[in-house]
């Protein structure tokens, strides 16, 4: 049974895991997530996923009910449990928990926790090597609010709806004020004069555990990353461009708006990030404690 759904403690498969209707974040999308794939059968960089769990915890006022070692014993009871061939996709959500029929997070008296396992859906690998498209949404999101994991996604499900109008994989969100800030799902960087760019965390992004390392390595590559806040317009002449999440690892971007980016083919910078990236999480997969 490679699904599995650990509700509150209750490991089960999906369609015997209920959320009662009164629960704020069925009502409401007031709850925290996190999701993360797995490399070799279990996490990589777990504490950094549990650090924005905590931080998201913090901005939203829900008390955390866990220390980072439970929740990753927890994950890892239902890893076992689903005991996938191929590598899973963990998503970690903690919801304010049943409460009055009002936006009111003190009428929940305590949250619940769900922890969904299912088989990864990796992407063909021919899109690695050819690229993807992508569109600028016109939805602007608000820069405090975009940075907190929350599973309030309507921006998520209207932008998911206008990349796949114009056969896209992603949309990337503006700010009010204009300034390039991540995707539905992602982060973007941008090849510009030869220097990989990438928008700042206080243009209002979720800042990507991908992201992250994926700076990391690009510093020891010799290929550092420059945050920096920019408008579509800045980088329409970009001569590469790839978007980055845990499921995806970093994906190459060949079209935006239905222009190629360069020379519509994928750049010698993203295939070495992408090299040096893959190694990196090799090498995490192989020397961190699975326990
Ligand atoms: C809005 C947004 N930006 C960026 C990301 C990438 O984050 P990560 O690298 O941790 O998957 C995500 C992941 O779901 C996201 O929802």
């Amino acid at each position: 049974m490679p699904a599995r759904v650990n509700l509150d403690g209750r490991i089960s498969c999906p369609d015997q895991a209920r959320i009662p209707v009164l629960d704020h974040g069925f009502l409401y999308g007031d709850s925290i997530y996190e999701s993360f794939r797995t490399y070799r059968g279990g996490p990589i960089l777990f504490e950094r996923n549990f650090a924005r769990l905590r931080r998201a915890a913090g901005d939203v006022g829900l008390a955390l009910p866990w220390t980072e070692d439970a929740l990753r014993q927890e994950v890892l009871r239902t890893l076992d449990d689903a005991a996938n061939a191929d590598e899973s996709l963990v998503r970690i959500i903690v919801t304010r928990g049943v409460g009055e029929l009002a936006p009111d997070p003190d009428t929940c008296a305590h949250p619940t926790t769900v922890i969904i396992v299912l088989p990864l859906q990796a992407l063909p690998e021919r899109l690695y090597r050819e690229g993807v498209a992508i569109v600028f949404s016109e939805l602007k999101r608000d820069a405090h609010i975009a940075s907190i994991k929350t599973g309030n996604l309507i921006h998520q499900v209207l932008g998911a709806r206008q990349a796949r109008r114009a056969g896209a994989v992603e949309a990337i969100f503006l700010t009010p004020d204009g300034f390039v800030s991540d995707g539905t799902r992602s982060n973007i960087y941008f090849v510009l004069d030869g220097r990989v760019v990438t928008p700042s965390t206080d243009v209002g992004i979720v800042a990507g555990i991908t992201r992250s390392l994926v700076m990391e390595v690009a510093a020891d590559a010799g290929v550092p990353i420059r945050e920096a806040r920019f408008t579509p317009d800045e980088v329409r002449n970009a001569a590469e461009a790839f978007i980055t999440s845990t499921t995806r690892g970093i994906l190459p971007v060949t079209r935006i708006d239905g222009s190629p980016v360069g020379t519509g083919t994928v750049g010698p910078v993203t295939f070495r990030l992408m090299d040096a990236f893959r190694s990196a999480v090799d090498t995490l997969a192989r020397t961190e404690p699975k326990a």
